[in-house]
């Protein structure tokens, strides 16, 4: 059984261990971020000021951190409310395909509710095909190609 809740102070090293670690969230997108930015983002979501945020999923029988969900809210051109843009979501390689993603997307409806945000979005890279065997399943597809700034 896995409990989620918002991300606390306590959960850093677990948190920074699971974003960057050797089997983290950041292998999988073959990635690696400066020390900085990762303490940046810890530091902001236990900012109450920040519209960032985390929900991490808890392993009832360890108590160790095992998935997370990290998002942000922002303004929206079309909507007094806010939208929430769920930035990362990740499950620990032996945890998966037991609810737990679900589990997390599930709460982060929850928050979006909660911060009275009208609209709840993700994005994800047209390969990952296990990701979208669940987000299928919890949400809809919204037909937008992502374009960005090339790279210097
Ligand atoms: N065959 C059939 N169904 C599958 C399969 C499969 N191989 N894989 C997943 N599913 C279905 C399951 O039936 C399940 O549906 P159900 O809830 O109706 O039973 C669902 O998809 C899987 O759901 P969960 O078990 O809740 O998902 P999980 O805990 O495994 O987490 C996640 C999914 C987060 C994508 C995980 O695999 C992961 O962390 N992957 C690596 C990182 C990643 O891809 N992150 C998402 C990037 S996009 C973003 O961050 C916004």
């Amino acid at each position: 059984m896995s409990t989620i809740r918002l991300i606390e102070e306590k959960d850093k090293e677990e948190w920074i261990n699971l974003f960057s670690g050797p089997d983290g969230y950041l292998v999988f997108y073959k990635s690696t971020l400066p020390n900085n930015v990762i303490e940046t983002t810890f530091n902001r979501f236990l900012d109450k000021d920040e519209p960032v945020n985390a929900a991490v999923a808890i392993d009832d029988s360890t108590g160790k951190i095992i998935g997370f969900a990290n998002y942000v809210t922002h303004r929206n051109t079309w909507a007094i409310g806010d939208s929430l843009y769920l930035n990362d979501l990740f499950v620990s390689g032996e945890s998966r395909l037991k609810g737990i993603g679900r589990k997390l997307i599930e709460f982060i409806y929850t928050e979006a509710d909660r911060l009275k945000c009208e609209k709840t979005y993700w994005q994800t890279q047209f390969e990952n095909h296990r990701a979208q065997l669940l987000y299928t399943k919890v949400g809809e597809k919204a037909g937008f190609l992502t374009y960005k700034r090339p790279s210097e």
